[in-house]
């Protein structure tokens, strides 16, 4: 690639404080005056409203509208894109049933925010024929069913024989594990606006991750053409051609998306409120709010079991996910997508199994059933390695997986082993102390490491680049820019696909009038996005190179077209002669733009498997006596094909491995079992890590070449991050103390009261004196 300049395109703009975020915006920027609009939330998990008294609250001066569900506009049915989240399955404020707690049951709009506020806590909300809600999957086991599709992944999956083949291994692990539902936690709390237009559409300004599949939704709950809506929604995927619906969204700046920024019920609140209020309303939540109003994480529980032959071959893997979902909405983890992949094995079988509970929807949270699943498999992997005496990292070596071993085909690339090497020297596997030992402050030292994955996919995208008379080109592609660069790294893949410095693009992206394009979800949206680019530049230059060749006065009279390019601004000849662009455009006779749809088939059918890659291993420090575990050092080595910018790509992995720090000893949403909510709904209370938890960390990326599949050779680069630190980390803690812990987040009571498999230790002799404590009666509280 040329050295070019490059910038973080947003990057100035959101350091120096300019960039607007959708709570920034002023009617000035708007265009319109729209007042505030705040939820009111059921304290009631599973019943019925009987009664709303909203007297008090509508005397607070500047309340103009409340909307409940016998006001609220009857909103159509939503689906089938949708169905998988909460909104394609229960609509806000349609009758008075109450599925969870924290269910919106009134919006209350004022003229200004402490209004609204203070009538919220103002409207009285009754209950009726209320139930004691389910709110765990040990509550839940009459519950679970088994599931055909868990996310966009199968429920079943089977290969051979996989339970007689673990039945016949001559080593077996049959163990379960357990990972705690939890939160995104973006710092942004959720903001939107919505003002319906004389033409009967909404225009909207929200933070989602996918502006079109975001509008569709809304499109549909308010009949705004379903079938039309559903019709471009196709159209723009397959051919990425379609008119603007009526629901039109500008995607702002997001304050953190990480899954949960798609389908939002506050966004969908905004445009009801707004239409039975007759003015446009911005929708501001609470805090605490966002732990019902958006998705989260479920509860998952996996029993794995894993057979492994004479030959330190795997030879079954049997895995059985009970999967927690909410009251609403169809979204199972996709549990089973990674254990299958990851491995060579000779047979496995997989089945989801999901209860239903009395909870918010669970929905896309970083990492997607991956991180789950890769925390079960790569303890489980540890574990068997420690059975067989060998070194986790040879074991992993041995069992390393030469083609994909789910469906036979070859890796585009794989450079798994390169990152297994490259981790290892980072860290210093091969000289590492002794598991158990101690550091010159007493503490225990332990080191582990974990396989880290992710899928790559192909969503259909369009792009429109079109070569401007002055040099320039613009580029619209509506991909939505939630803080992972994307913005930049399209700049620089249009940039080098046109042969033009960085300064020369303007990128257009944001909003659903502009080309449809593929959301920025599941690691997919660069890659997505930047192949219609890519597409769109080839054939503009083969476009203008073959008008060029044919003008007589021109330098490249006669030249194969073949041998030009664009460099730098200039098309240089196979000669080497060089003439600048906009010398060549300014004869051009029309205006040179093009089109381009990619990735109809979601990249399916292609003969090549792909998947990024990634090594982490970690150092940790765990006191004796307190069983606090410190980690000390945490390195990464991932192939994930080219990587286009380096900067933003690096930022994502780090982040991802800070939150996989987190995962492993902090995050964990937790349920008042009784009330059926969740209790630490706060940035004080919902622990995750921060910059003092966060040790010497580093990363690199493994030279790959992954061109074999796409000239652009770039697989999915961010989730990969997160997948492994959790697993890591439980390992190095194991090594350090023999103590096997198989529950996310590694809480500090369990660390203390595992026994040790190490006899002789201090941490066994502390686990044997607090069983020796006698179980705390609860108190009653009066
Ligand atoms: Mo990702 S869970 O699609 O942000």
């Amino acid at each position: 690639m040329k050295n070019t300049k490059r910038v973080r395109v947003e990057g100035r703009s959101k350091v120096t404080g300019k960039r607007i975020y959708v709570d920034d915006l002023r009617p000035e920027d708007t265009g319109f005056d729209f007042d505030i609009a705040v939820p009111v939330t059921s304290r009631c998990a599973v019943g019925k409203i009987s009664a709303i008294d909203t007297s008090a609250a509508t005397h607070v001066p500047g309340v103009k509208f409340i909307m409940t569900y016998q006001n609220a506009p009857k909103l159509k049915k939503v689906g089938p894109l949708i169905s998988m989240v909460e909104v394609g399955g229960l609509l806000p404020l349609q009758d008075n049933r109450i599925h969870y707690f924290g269910q919106c049951v009134a919006v209350v709009v004022a003229d200004n925010l402490l209004a609204a506020q203070e009538a919220a806590r103002l409207v009285k909300v009754s209950y009726t024929d209320t139930q004691t809600p389910i709110v765990t999957l040990a509550q839940a086991q009459s519950r679970l069913r088994k599931v055909k599709r868990a996310g966009i992944a199968l429920g079943k999956l089977t290969k051979g024989d996989a339970k007689r083949e673990y039945e016949a291994a001559a080593v077996q692990l049959d163990e379960t594990y357990h990972c705690a539902p939890h939160h995104h936690n973006a710092i942004e709390i959720g903001t939107a606006i919505a003002n319906w237009d004389d033409d009967g559409g909404v225009t909207v300004y929200a933070a989602t991750q996918w502006h079109h599949l975001e509008s569709l939704g809304i499109a549909q709950a308010f009949g705004l053409g379903f079938n039309q809506q559903l019709f471009d929604f196709a159209i723009r995927m397959l051919v990425g051609r379609a008119k603007e619906g009526k629901v039109r969204l500008n995607n702002m700046m997001s304050g953190g998306a990480f899954g949960r920024n798609l389908n939002m019920i506050h966004v969908l609140l905004a445009a009801m409120a707004a239409k039975q209020h007759g003015k446009a309303v911005k929708i501001v939540l609470s805090r605490a709010q966002t732990y019902t109003m958006y998705a989260y994480r479920g509860e998952v529980n996996q029993r794995l079991r894993v057979g492994v032959d004479a030959q330190q071959h795997l030879s079954a893997i049997v895995q059985e996910p009970q999967v927690a979902i909410g009251a609403a909405g169809d979204f199972v983890e996709p549990v089973g997508e990674a254990p299958m992949q990851l491995y060579a094995h000779k047979s496995h079988f997989l089945q989801h199994r999901v209860a239903r509970l009395d909870l918010k929807g669970t929905g896309w949270m970083r990492g997607p059933g991956i991180s789950s699943a890769i925390f079960a498999v790569e303890s489980a992997m540890d574990e068997l390695a420690h059975k067989q005496g060998l070194d986790p990292l040879e074991f992993r070596r041995i069992n390393h997986a030469d083609v994909n071993p789910e469906n036979g085909k070859p890796w585009a690339s794989k450079s798994l082993l390169a990152c297994y090497d490259q981790g290892a020297t980072m860290i210093g596997w091969q000289t590492r102390p002794q598991g158990g030992s101690y550091d010159a402050q007493g503490q225990l030292i332990g080191y582990g490491m974990a396989t880290s994955f992710d899928l790559g996919r192909q969503f259909p995208a369009s792009a429109r680049v079109t070569l401007n008379p002055d040099g320039t080109a613009t580029v619209a592609v509506a991909a939505a820019e939630i803080g992972q660069g994307i913005m930049s790294a399209l700049t620089t893949i249009a940039a080098e696909s046109l042969g033009l410095p960085h300064k020369r693009i303007t990128l257009q992206t944001q909003h659903t009038k502009l080309p449809y394009a593929a959301g920025s979800i599941g690691s997919t949206g660069t890659f997505s996005n930047g192949s219609a680019i890519y597409e769109a530049a080839l054939a503009i230059k083969a476009r203008l190179f073959k008008w060029l060749v044919k003008q007589k006065d021109v330098t490249f009279y006669k030249h194969d077209p073949s041998t030009l390019h664009i460099d730098n601004g200039e098309v240089v000849g196979g000669d080497g002669q060089r003439v600048p662009l906009e010398t060549i455009l300014a004869y051009y006779p029309k205006p040179l733009s093009h089109h381009a749809k990619t990735g109809r088939t979601f990249g399916m059918g292609s003969k090549f498997a792909k998947a990024s890659f990634g090594a982490i291993f970690t150092g940790v420090a765990v006191d004796p006596l307190t069983m606090v575990m410190k980690v000390k050092r945490m390195v990464g080595a991932f192939a994930c094909g080219r990587i286009i910018e380096p900067l933003p790509a690096c930022n994502q992995i780090l982040g991802g491995m800070v939150w996989g720090m987190g995962q492993a000893l902090f995050e964990e949403t937790r349920l008042d079992p009784n009330e059926g909510s969740w209790v630490n709904d706060s940035l004080a209370e919902a622990l995750v890590s921060t910059n003092a938890d966060t040790p010497e960390m580093d990363m690199v990326f493994v030279e790959e070449d992954d061109t074999v599949a796409h000239p652009l050779g770039m697989k999915g680069l961010a989730e990969v991050g997160l997948v492994g630190p959790a697993p890591a980390i439980a390992n190095a803690f194991y090594d350090a103390t023999g103590k096997r812990l198989r529950k996310l987040p590694l809480l500090l009571e369990d660390r203390l009261t595992t026994p040790s498999d190490r006899k002789d230790s201090l941490a066994s002799a502390v686990a044997a004196e607090f069983a020796r404590l006698p179980v705390p009666t609860p108190v009653e509280v009066v």
